[in-house]
């Protein structure tokens, strides 16, 4: 039954931050999924009649890949896959199968936030037994066999039906095809406070989800509202389709505008949430009040105990470098550790798996805790409820009294999309050149403390990453950090990230562009920007 098919390589699958993302044509190239996945199979070893876990966000393309991957997992010889109903299973759920049920691994299909369709992204992520997305050393060897593969098997069997669920034989194999929801809503109400998030919820807080025609749609309806009786339609954009409807599914302020500014309006509700393409990204705005995520991150942390999975205490801390010392703050304060990490949730799997932090980071609307190994947007969503619940405070008041007890780290982040690559290389590299000169110079009233070249050496396995964003930090303890973006697709992204930090409470209300204005004149003054990108505005403030 197994059939053993020639093929040639393509030299582009190497993996990213988060898998190989290319465009659906691309994918849809001759044998260009079955050689990745082929290359997948061929880097691991000792899978034989294990276990492995395959899903996706459901985007548009996401059935035809599943197919080959499940008569290509049985061509290998797993004993068994779990895959979702219909082929879905959010990131974060995804980890926690891998994890619940001791897979050997996992096969996640999907482009996160990036648009579906026909012609939009695509996306293949290979996960390990940890439930984390696989190191560097597992995506390194999928990419050099991927460009050396000259053959791929799979079995000759018809499709399996993915939208009934229970077990079937596939070639040998056993396919059980799982609710992709229970698990993880039984692990977040393992974690939260439900009955104080239902009564609060009944006592008429308000609550919207966006789930932005993406994968979240049928967690968040069983979560939020079968389990925790918000109105039926609390949750917008519930059904996952293949093109998002159209959507950016990307939580921020630009692509869920429309929910910030329902939850903004006069008689809008009490809080608003929104997610990502394929769950583990999260947004949260309360009453005017929009939650930046290191601010987020910070707030989590410090309330951890009101959640009953945390009601120990956290273990530590971690936050990519370029997020917000927010948290540093918060770390200080409880006594705990607080890591630096370069920016990518892989970074966080060792220190979790050796118990060092219990939740993680990242300004790029990531949080999430060593309950699953990816980030976590309906985890953040519900973690927000239940201190709400708990606290019996808006969002605003939480985020206010937080700035009030550990200062403000006012944050912005500026993008300038689509730069001609020489020229975002250029000014890396005009950055770099300039870092030993920079220190005691003076911008306006801003003089500059330090500045270097970010590299992070992994505190368990000794691993060691270069250049992962340049840092100025200025007295005071300000800073601005550019860096490359590493998941954009056409051209390079410049990120410039800006923060200053403001202990003195009557100062906390500013708007945040003006508040950080000199910095932001500063960061263009350093690294010439105008002049090297030829833009005179960033592309997107968050
Ligand atoms: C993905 C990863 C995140 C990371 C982000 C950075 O979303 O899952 O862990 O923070 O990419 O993206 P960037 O475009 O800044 O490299
Ligand atoms: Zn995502």
């Amino acid at each position: 039954m197994i059939r053993t098919v020639p093929t040639a390589p393509y030299k582009d699958q190497k993996p990213g931050t988060s898998g190989l993302r290319k465009k659906v044509p691309v994918f849809a190239q001759e044998n260009y999924a079955e050689n990745f996945i082929q290359s997948i199979f061929d880097s691991l070893e000792g899978f034989q009649g294990k276990m492995l876990v395959i899903g996706g966000d459901g985007r548009y393309y996401n059935r035809e890949v599943i197919q080959k991957a499940l008569k290509m997992a049985a061509a290998a010889g797993f004993g068994k896959v779990m895959v979702g109903q219909g082929g879905i299973l959010s990131t974060p759920a995804a980890s926690n199968i891998i994890r619940k049920y001791k897979a050997f691994g996992g096969i996640v299909l999907s482009a996160s936030h990036n648009p579906g369709g026909p012609n939009e992204d695509f996306g293949i992520k290979y996960n390990i037994g940890n439930g984390g997305p696989a190191p560097e050393k597992i995506t390194e060897a999928i990419f050099e066999r991927s460009k050396i593969i000259g053959e791929y098997r799979i079995v000759d069997a018809p499709d399996v039906d993915l939208d009934m669920l229970g077990s079937f034989e596939l070639a040998g194999m056993t396919v059980e095809v799982i609710d992709p929801v229970a698990d993880y809503a039984e692990l977040m109400e393992s974690l939260f406070d439900f009955g104080a998030i239902r009564s609060l919820i009944s006592g008429g807080f308000r609550v919207v989800m966006d789930s932005m025609g993406a994968v979240t749609g049928p967690y968040a309806k069983e979560i939020i509202e079968t389990r925790l009786g918000a109105p039926a339609g609390s949750v917008r954009n519930a059904t996952p389709l293949p093109d998002f409807g159209g959507h950016h599914p990307d939580p921020n302020l630009v692509h869920a505008k429309e929910l910030y500014d329902d939850v903004m309006s006069t008689d809008g509700p009490d809080f608003g949430a929104a997610s990502d393409g394929d769950g583990d990204r999260n947004m949260v705005v309360g009453k005017d009040m929009f939650v930046t995520p290191s601010d987020s991150l910070a707030i989590i942390a410090a309330n951890a105990r009101c959640a009953p999975g945390y009601a120990k205490g956290i273990a530590g801390i971690a936050r990519s470098m370029p997020t917000s010392a927010a948290a540093d703050r918060v770390a200080e304060k409880l006594g705990i550790g607080i890591y630096e990490t370069p920016t990518g949730w892989k970074y966080f799997g060792n220190l979790m798996d050796a118990g060092k932090v219990t939740v993680c980071g990242e300004e790029s609307f990531g949080t999430g805790s060593d309950h699953v190994r990816e980030k976590d947007g309906l985890w953040a969503i519900l973690f927000w409820l239940n201190i709400i619940a708990a606290r019996k405070e808006s969002v605003a008041e939480i985020v206010r009294s937080h700035w009030a007890e550990y200062g403000r780290n006012y944050y912005s982040r500026h993008d300038y999309e689509e730069v001609d690559t020489d020229a975002a290389n250029g000014l890396m590299e005009g950055l770099r050149a300039k870092l030993s000169i920079l220190p005691g110079q003076s911008f306006g009233d801003l003089k500059v403390a330090a500045a270097d070249d970010f590299s992070y050496t992994d505190p368990i396995d000794g691993s060691v990453s270069t250049k992962q964003g340049i840092r100025i930090l200025f007295e005071g303890g300000s800073r601005v950090v550019f860096r490359l973006s590493g998941t954009g697709t056409s051209g390079a992204t410049l990120r410039v990230y800006v923060e200053r930090y403001e202990p003195d409470a009557s100062r906390h209300g500013i708007e945040t562009q003006a508040a950080l204005a000199d910095l932001i004149a500063a960061a263009d003054e350093i690294a010439e920007i105008k002049t090297r990108t030829g833009r005179s505005a960033p592309t997107v403030i968050t």
